[in-house]
């Protein structure tokens, strides 16, 4: 008689079954306004969310976390929100790159981060390059990212391959595509988030939210910490997906 494999229990998936959480986080605006606060003390005090989150993700066996940072349409915002933003993003970065790599996390940013400010793309470059190499989660931060901006971007390598006669027309199907998109090497999107009550996807992971499970929350960014992550995943068990099928 064959003797039957023991299970791997320190590779075994966790219970909640969700593989690639990605998350809105939106309101830090609202938080701010609410205490009377200008909106960079929202901005602060999201980072710090970004901090508790991160971890919650790691300790609950997530194998990837993307956090929605800056969209392509935040541009629009003032031009002191928007260098708030960025300098915090820096920061975050700068201080938090030592700690995610004692962890194992591998650090990505998603999204057309090229066209940031040139010492900003270094830094990005450089935390990633450093983290490449480790084995835990990924942490994915969506900057500068815009869902049809990364659509566009994909077209136009895919346009380039098929001009220089490396790819036929008739091969370009949704594996070609997918692998075209800042994502292409991340584990399928299984539960998107959305804190602050706001009901839509505002341009983010469009492809691949074509069979997540989506999940609205009036809890404003700021405020969200591992409990309310946690809340998520076990709405996210009970969820029946069928993609299509019975
Ligand atoms: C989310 O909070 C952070 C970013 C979009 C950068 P907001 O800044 O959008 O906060 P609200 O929506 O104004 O409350
Ligand atoms: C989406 O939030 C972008 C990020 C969370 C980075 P916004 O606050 O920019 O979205 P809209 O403008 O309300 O759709
Ligand atoms: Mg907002």
């Amino acid at each position: 008689m064959a003797t039957q494999a023991k299970p791997d229990l320190t590779r075994a998936a966790p219970a909640h079954g969700a593989r690639h959480v990605a998350i809105i986080m939106d309101g830090n605006g609202r938080w701010a306004k609410k205490r009377l606060l200008p909106r960079i003390a929202g901005h602060r005090a999201g980072v710090e969310a970004v901090r508790r989150v991160a971890r919650a993700a790691q300790d609950m066996g997530l194998e990837c976390l993307t956090l929605y940072a800056f969209s392509s349409e935040n541009w629009k915002r003032p031009a002191t929100e928007v260098s708030d933003l960025m300098g915090l993003l820096r920061h975050f970065i700068q201080s938090d790159i030592d700690e995610f790599h004692a962890n194992g996390v591998r650090l990505r940013v998603i999204g057309n981060y090229r066209a940031l400010e040139p010492s900003l793309v270094q830094l990005i470059e450089s935390a990633m390059a450093r983290t490449a190499g480790n084995t835990g989660p990924v942490i994915a931060i969506a900057l500068n990212y815009g869902a049809q901006d990364e659509m566009v971007r994909a077209a136009q390598r895919l346009a380039d391959r098929v001009a220089k006669g490396d790819l036929a027309t008739h091969d370009i199907g949704i594996a070609a595509i997918d692998a075209e998109l800042d994502t292409a090497d991340l584990p399928p999107l299984d539960l998107l988030v959305r804190t602050s009550g706001e009901q839509r996807l505002s341009n983010f992971m469009l492809w691949q939210a074509a069979y997540a499970e989506l999940y609205f929350t009036d809890m404003l960014w700021p405020d969200f910490d591992a409990h309310a992550l946690a809340q998520a995943l076990d709405a996210f068990r009970l969820r029946d997906r069928r993609f299509g099928g019975l």
